[in-house]
């Protein structure tokens, strides 16, 4: 089921007056996951693409967010855009799904070499025995590489977030804040309004 696509315009339009303010990080956002254990994970990550389909970012499959997402696709995002005026935060809950190979490889491709070396050097949420080895890895993928195009990871990729309920909130005088929450309920986005 697709965003609504007033969700989607409101989305957008902010979005678009996060970028364009001093936010050092405008598409920097909260993602939560939960495992098989119930024991619940944040960390940031940054929004890739924002369209009906849902909400893109990139990361490694075999991170302990992909384990956890593998176990559980359920999922929360939280954007706070705290330069605008009023300050607005956009949660987001759905489900995250693995964007097909040809779209992580048409991102992948556009990253610069030494992000791409990265990308196969670093293993995710492994332990790393000292700093140096990232390093190694890194020269030791880049001979692999050297004179061609680096080519993605199987285990590097995208997932997209597919909403079935979104939140805007707006800072408010004397912390009267505005909520205005979708949801997708029987196939339909229905819209009410929350107490802050
Ligand atoms: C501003 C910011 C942006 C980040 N963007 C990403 C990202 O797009 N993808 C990613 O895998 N990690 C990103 N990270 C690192 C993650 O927060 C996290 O350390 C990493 O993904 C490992 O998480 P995990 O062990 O829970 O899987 C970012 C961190 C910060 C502070």
């Amino acid at each position: 089921m697709s965003l609504d696509p007033t969700i989607l315009e409101a989305f957008r339009r902010l979005h678009a007056q996060a970028l364009a303010s001093d936010d050092p990080e405008p598409n920097a956002m909260t993602v939560a996951t939960a495992g098989a254990d119930g024991r619940v994970h944040a960390r940031m990550v940054l929004l890739k693409t924002a369209d009906e389909r849902g909400f893109t970012f990139f990361t490694r499959y075999d991170s302990d967010k992909g384990v956890q997402l593998e176990a559980n696709p359920r999922i929360a995002l939280c954007l706070l855009w705290k330069w605008l005026k009023p300050a607005a935060q956009v949660r987001i809950e759905g489900r995250a799904e693995k964007l097909p190979a040809t779209e992580s490889d048409a991102y992948f491709a556009t990253r610069e070499r030494l992000s791409q070396l990265g990308a196969w050097a670093s293993l995710q949420s492994r332990t790393l025995p000292e700093r140096v080895a990232l390093e190694r890895r890194v020269d030791e993928f880049d001979h692999r590489f050297a004179g061609r195009d680096v080519p993605r990871p199987a285990e590097w990729g995208g997932y997209r977030v597919v909403p079935d309920l979104v939140e805007f909130w707006f800072a408010g005088e004397h912390r009267w804040n505005e909520r205005e929450r979708w949801e997708l309920i029987d196939g339909t986005w229905r819209k009410r309004l929350l107490y802050p």
